[in-house]
């Protein structure tokens, strides 16, 4: 759990130096070698409490960069628990990739068809008598992975003695983040999957920054962001939150007016998750103190959380949008991304402003999809050793870039 306290927008900036940055960590293969370490031993958010509601369902969650696939199942008992997706006959994969989600109360290999019990426990062995020299059931029980929940996300730890708690990993959030999250009816409304040809923190990074808004975003977001407009805090003393972006609507110029399309009307007089329409957030820090919107402003969009080392959590007023990125090698990276929305639309109009708000963020986001293969391209032909980051509006980006350098150090550059 946070600690309300110790969270003030703004701070921790003093933490990074921006600057110049090695380009080694996002094209070598040797460093990214050294990195999957990070995904044994991370706090990696798999999916959604909401997906392992009842007793005996379950979903899967393939970790491919260290071949791990791993089982989130709701027990008979009601207990949460993950396994490797393993069976301990001869290494079958027990739910495979037809089978992501389900429930079912026992887990039964295809390959020979052991079963497994929701707590792990092997049940049966057909024609168990073939195993002459003995099987020992409670020994050949599935393989246990450390899981956890904060805000309502399932966490999975490969490690065998993660080096600190989910709850350590999120400290300095504020307090009453965790229950806006966890407890309001976030219902899942859509999803992109798409493999980049670039390296997982490219892609963070390009989505973390508020300096590339006004000018890659100009035809879609169509505002100037000033600094404050895109105000970054930094957690360096947290274990697993990076940074906060938090976005305003830019205060338009001296006698300047903003007048709704006609597209954009509609939608905000049907609802609040068209973001960028000139909607009155501040209602939402009114109903949901101290979890967002921590400046009571009427020009308050979201803001993004970056959890250490894959998790950006975008939280608004009536939308919650979650983008997960799994690297396949150093110049390929898996790229998740899930709008939740605070109810299903019932009415014409609110359908109508939901799709308002994914079509206008999708539209920007095709713009980040357009450019990032070619930075990485970029930065991979050894023309430039190292990248700019700005102290101030890519505090993130230098953030990240030294939580990942402080956990793999460079080796002679590399
Ligand atoms: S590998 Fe699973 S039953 Fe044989
Ligand atoms: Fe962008």
């Amino acid at each position: 759990m946070g600690d309300d306290r110790a969270f003030r927008l703004g701070a921790g900036l003093d933490s990074v130096a921006g600057g110049p940055i090695s380009v080694a960590p996002f094209v070598s293969d040797g460093y990214f070698e050294r990195e999957k370490a990070l995904w044994r031993e991370s706090w990696l958010a798999v999916g959604r409490e909401a997906d392992v509601a009842k007793p005996n369902s379950y979903f899967t969650a393939d970790i491919d960069v260290v071949h791990a696939s791993i089982i989130v199942v709701r027990g008979k008992d009601g207990g949460l628990r993950a396994f490797h997706n393993v069976c301990t006959h001869r290494a079958g994969r027990i739910l495979c990739d037809t089978a992501k989600k389900g429930r079912a109360p026992f887990l039964t290999c295809p390959f020979h068809g052991w079963v497994f019990d929701t707590d792990g426990e092997l049940r049966n062995i057909p024609k168990e008598g073939i195993f002459t020299q003995g099987c020992d059931k409670a020994a050949l029980a599935l393989k246990p992975v450390h899981v956890a929940t904060w805000g309502g996300f399932v966490f999975v730890n490969l490690a065998e003695t993660p080096a600190h708690s989910l709850e350590q990993h999120m400290a300095g959030v504020p307090a009453n983040l965790e229950p806006y999250l966890r407890d309001r009816p976030w219902t899942w409304y859509a999803g992109y999957r798409h493999v980049f040809d670039a390296n997982w923190k490219d892609l963070m990074n390009i989505q973390h920054e508020g300096y590339h808004a006004s000018v890659l975003h100009a035809d879609t977001l169509a505002v100037d962001f000033a600094p404050q407009d895109c105000a970054n805090t930094l957690f360096p003393d947290s274990p697993g939150v990076s940074s906060l972006l938090t976005v305003s609507r830019p205060v338009p110029p001296p006698g300047a007016t903003w007048t709704p399309t006609p597209i954009q009307d509609v939608a905000q007089r049907n609802g609040r998750t068209s973001n960028w329409v000139d909607n009155d957030t501040s209602v939402a820090s009114r109903d949901f103190p101290g979890a967002v919107n921590h400046e009571q402003s009427d020009r308050w969009v979201f803001d993004c959380y970056t959890i250490f080392p894959n998790l950006l959590i975008f939280v608004g007023a009536s939308v919650v949008s979650v983008m997960r990125v799994l690297p396949i090698s150093a110049h390929q990276t898996i790229w998740d991304w899930d709008w939740y929305f605070d109810h299903a639309p019932e009415t014409f109009g609110e359908k109508f402003n939901l799709e308002h708000g994914r079509i206008a963020t999708r539209n920007a986001l095709a713009q980040d999809w357009g450019i990032i293969d070619l930075v990485h391209a970029n930065m991979r032909a050894g023309v430039v050793d190292t990248i700019h980051i700005a102290n101030e509006m890519e505090a993130t980006v230098a953030a990240l870039y030294e939580r990942v350098v402080k956990a793999v150090p460079l080796q002679e550059g590399r």
